[in-house]
């Protein structure tokens, strides 16, 4: 440590700070990162190494001050000057339009309204105050009028600016800014983080917003500080220094100032424009990273705001245009029990099937006996059932009463249904196990897995497929797949010339497979596909990682001691060895030193021009983006594809004369596929 600091350090500091700020603003504001992750890191390791060893240099809005504060014993109060207010929703086209009636009645106006849309985050709602740019409180929404305060908790936000950025000259930093939004954690954050809390033996959360809301109301934020946080800001309270005329403005402003905004709202459309982009969000928003639980419709004009005013508890310019219900009630007509790959005997209940969002759901799962006690759910009984996304549909109550006396309690059973051993309570999970390694459910659930997309991707290895193979005696591990004979598949029930080809070509085709793929794809408990990466990363061949130890494996960051048990646990099994070296010696080829996530697109730059024919842009914006793309508006030297559709515009002359490699629409499905 030095007490003297020579010029050429501070300035140094001072310079890695500035850079460091300016490359937050590129990635989570312009989504349009400047530098490599690896620059970045470099760059915040240097800053982080000068400000410890020159603790002088060190100011509490550094960029490097993202690690938590001391804990506190409870959260202060905060007051927010302006009432942080709720919303009213409508469910239809019809309850937008006598919204946009109202609007128009309130305002004594005949002429059309304009309406910013903008997707409703299922989040946590905070409001941030800058003062003179710098950020000097956050809280939660409380009861509205006043909130808690998570100042430090909010500071360890990646994507949230402990300074405002001045980007012109001509901008002004506001005197006072607050700024709300909504912090969420992304669907890929959520799996990540219940993947490390399994890995801890920590409870999981049941959903992405309870995880936010869990990681914010932390009293130590050294642990929000670990989590996968992020904000995207949707509006004011009260401002001080500049002010805008429309909603869109605003959003717009506090883009320039740095914070970040989402890219799905559409700014001041009309109420027709506002049902039609209605429909198309509810397209994109199983694609969405995270989740969205409707729109959110906003009358673009500010004295239009003021002069509809507020009731007391939402604004009269505002509505939630709520996605469909994904909650209904049905009945429960039996309740089953299944056992998984790892053995894990869940009950499943069977219901009178019932249309959820335009999906069909006639089963839901119980998770486990303590689930159905707790719950309390009988055979016979009405049930409220939801189904949220990609997630299993899950009864969420039972509807008391409808009950009749009729209904009957449920007993988990004592032996497996598959192969009839006795099962064992596995009281750290609260659930029971099937210990069998030769059970037919478990193997047969392991070989589902096993061809799954995210795993060997073998298509036309369905369910029922693999029955019929596996009670023929052609399956009995999912090694076997490598050895079918084509001409004995070709004489199965349902099962002609053609279908066999096919499926003989895919198997053909997944024989050449990445490390973490493998490693996912053998099913070992508690190891997802995050874990998979860190352990392919970590390893770099297949007979390093089949002989690692307990503690070599304990002490990988991200594993964790319950992880590693189970890789040992996995890995000391005869028959799992055997049937990774039968896969092996039947030609599967293992590539290495290739993180699983990184594809062609990872870090490319796209900007796309024309109509594309097979998808729709926005779909293809996603897609890029889901592979770790990047979507530029316009081309540039930096742009590595212009996707160009039907009629595309004067960007193919720009990307011409700037060298960008111009690719049509099938060109980017096989980068899709590749
Ligand atoms: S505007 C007066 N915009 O939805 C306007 N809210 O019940 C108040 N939310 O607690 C909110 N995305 O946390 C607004 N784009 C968005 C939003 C949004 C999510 C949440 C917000 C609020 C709740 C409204």
């Amino acid at each position: 440590m030095s007490d003297i600091i020579d010029p050429d350090i501070a300035k140094k500091v001072e310079n890695l700070k500035s850079e460091l700020q300016k490359h937050n603003y590129h990635y989570y504001v312009m989504d349009d990162p400047q530098i490599s992750d690896t620059q970045y890191d470099k760059m915040m390791q240097e800053l982080i190494e000068l400000e410890a060893k020159y603790p002088m240099l060190s100011t509490p809005d550094s960029p490097s001050m993202k690690v938590g504060a001391e804990p506190v014993k409870k959260f202060e109060q905060i007051r927010h000057s302006v009432k942080m207010l709720s919303l009213d929703n409508a469910f239809s086209d019809s309850d937008i339009l006598n919204f946009d009636r109202r609007v128009k009645e309130g305002l004594m106006a005949d002429e059309q309204i304009l309406y910013t849309a903008e997707p409703k985050m299922d989040g946590v709602a905070v409001e941030l105050v800058y003062k003179d740019g710098r950020l000097v409180s956050a809280s939660t929404r409380g009861d509205g009028e006043t909130g808690e305060d998570i100042t430090s908790n909010v500071k360890t936000i990646r994507s949230v600016p402990l300074l405002l950025q001045q980007n012109k000259k001509e901008h002004i930093i506001p005197a006072r800014l607050e700024a709300r939004g909504e912090v969420i954690i992304s669907k890929e954050g959520f799996k990540r983080l219940n993947e490390d809390m399994l890995s801890q033996g920590l409870a999981l959360f049941a959903n992405p917003r309870n995880a936010a809301a869990g990681s914010l109301r932390q009293l130590d934020s050294k642990v929000t500080a670990k989590r996968p946080l992020e904000i995207y800001f949707y509006g004011v309270g009260e401002v001080e220094g500049i002010s805008c005329k429309s909603h869109w403005d605003w959003l717009y402003a506090l883009k320039e100032l740095g914070l970040r905004i989402n890219p799905y709202i559409k700014p001041k459309i009309n109420i027709n424009a506002v049902c039609k982009y209605y429909k198309e969000l509810e397209q994109m928003r199983s694609g969405l990273p995270y989740d969205i639980d409707g729109m959110v419709v906003k009358v673009d004009s500010v004295q239009y705001q003021e002069q509809l005013g507020t009731k007391a508890r939402s604004p009269r310019w505002a509505v939630a245009y709520k996605f469909k219900a994904i909650q209904e009630t049905t009945k429960v007509l039996d309740i089953l029990v299944q056992v998984g790959r790892t053995g894990a005997v869940t009950p499943v209940a069977c219901l009178e099937t019932v249309n959820i969002g335009g999906v069909n759901v006639s089963r839901a799962t119980l998770h486990n006996e303590d689930e159905i006690r707790n719950k309390d759910i009988r055979i016979g009984d009405t049930v409220l059932v939801q189904r949220a996304g990609d997630v299993i549909p899950e009864i969420v109550k039972v509807i008391d009463s409808a009950r009749n006396g009729s209904e009957i309690i449920f007993c988990m059973p004592q032996n497996c249904p598959s192969c009839n051993s006795q099962l064992i309570r596995d009281e750290k999970e609260s659930l029971i196990r099937c210990v069998n390694n030769s059970c037919p459910a478990k193997t047969k659930a392991q070989i589902e897995h096993f061809v799954s997309k995210r795993a060997f991707d073998i298509d036309g290895l369905g369910e029922k497929l693999i029955n019929q193979l596996f009670d023929k005696k052609y399956l009995s591990s999912y090694a076997d797949i490598f050895y079918l004979d084509k001409i004995k598949m070709e004489g199965l029930e349902r099962m002609g010339l053609k279908s066999a080809g096919n499926l003989f070509e895919a198997i053909e085709k997944s024989k050449n497979i990445n490390f973490a793929r493998f490693i996912y794809a053998l099913g070992i408990r508690h190891v997802g596909e995050h874990i998979a990466e860190i352990l392919a990363s970590k390893y770099e061949k297949y007979e390093k990682f089949c002989s690692a130890t307990y503690d070599d494996l304990k002490n990988i960051k991200g594993v964790g001691p319950i992880v590693a048990q189970s890789i040992i646990d996995f890995l000391g099994r005869e028959d799992n060895l055997n049937n990774i070296e039968r896969m092996l010696n039947s030609g599967v080829i293992i590539r290495y030193g290739e993180n699983r996530k990184s594809t062609t697109l990872d870090g490319k730059i796209f900007v796309l021009t024309g109509t594309l024919e097979s998808m729709t842009r926005n779909e293809a914006i996603i897609k890029i983006k889901s592979f770790g793309g990047k979507i530029s508006e316009s081309v540039s030297k930096k742009t590595d594809y212009l996707v160009a559709g039907k009629s595309p515009g004067s960007k193919i002359e720009k990307a011409k004369a700037a060298g960008v490699e111009i690719i049509d629409e099938n060109k980017l499905k096989i980068m899709f596929e590749s």
